[in-house]
């Protein structure tokens, strides 16, 4: 006999879902309070983030976490910006490492405090045996600084006569970029309102579906997170075809 079909069962959540996390500090602003509260309760957003991505079922979870724009802003928010981060990576090695999640840091590395860059290459060499599931995070990232990177390396390898031009199509470029062997992400969720990528993600989200919510990203939870995947169930994915 057949199982009856679940009213409940719900399609496959997308496999890579990429967030830029935004409206931290008006959300400290709207309670007079100073900007780095909203960061350290954002630190908390990222928690039950990954944690209801784990339970999801979701395979990839890239958090922007420090553009390669932030260095703009004040020194002092710089600097609490990178101690939160710190203290994330600390505190939570242990607990994605127990939870089988790999994690992996895309962006440029060279202009990072060397301790930070530490606890990066620590954390992914710990966690490298983890395939659960992969947290990305973002940091000193910028999605032109990426494509340029990869064009200069390219460069660098027909020069040296290691590379043939005309072997040069996407999927070589891709192997060239920071988030080689990572899937494009399905489904992009920007908070806050703001309707724009922010130099986030340039190249690999050509055919990613994006879905903007007004949710400020220190009240980002399971339940934004579960309305941002219905909405992208909702979607039409034609990548340039006809319709189903
Ligand atoms: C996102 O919140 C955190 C980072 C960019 C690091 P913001 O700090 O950009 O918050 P708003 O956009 O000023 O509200
Ligand atoms: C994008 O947010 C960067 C991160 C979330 C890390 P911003 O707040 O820096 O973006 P803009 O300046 O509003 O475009
Ligand atoms: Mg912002």
């Amino acid at each position: 006999m057949q199982p009856a079909p679940s009213p409940a069962a719900k399609p496959p959540p997308p496999a890579h879902i990429a967030i830029i996390m935004d409206g931290n500090g008006r959300w400290a602003t709207r309670r007079g309070l100073p900007r780095v509260a909203g960061h350290r309760a954002g630190a908390d957003a990222v928690r039950r983030t990954v944690t209801a991505c784990g339970d999801l079922g979701v395979r990839f979870l890239t958090l922007y976490a420090f553009s390669s724009e932030n260095w703009k802003r004040p020194a002092s928010e710089v600097s609490d910006l990178f101690g939160l981060l710190r203290l994330y990576l600390r505190r939570e090695l242990a607990e994605l490492h127990s939870n089988g999640i790999r994690l992996r840091v895309i962006g440029d590395r060279t202009r990072l405090p060397a301790d930070v860059v530490e606890l990066i290459a620590d954390g992914e060499r710990v966690t490298a045996g983890n395939s659960r599931f992969t947290l990305v995070i973002a940091i000193n990232y910028g999605g032109q600084a990426e494509i340029v990177s990869a064009a200069r390396r390219i460069a660098e390898a027909v020069k040296a006569g290691t590379l043939d031009p005309s072997s040069i199509d996407e999927a070589v470029f891709e192997s060239y970029l920071d988030t080689t062997d990572i899937p494009h992400p399905d489904l992009l969720v920007r908070t806050s309102g703001e309707q724009r990528l922010s130099n986030f993600l340039l190249w690999q989200t050509a055919y990613t579906e994006l879905v903007f919510t007004p949710t400020l990203w220190p009240d980002f939870g399971r339940e934004a997170l579960e309305e941002a995947i219905d909405e992208y169930h909702r979607r039409d994915r034609r990548y340039g075809a006809v319709g189903a």
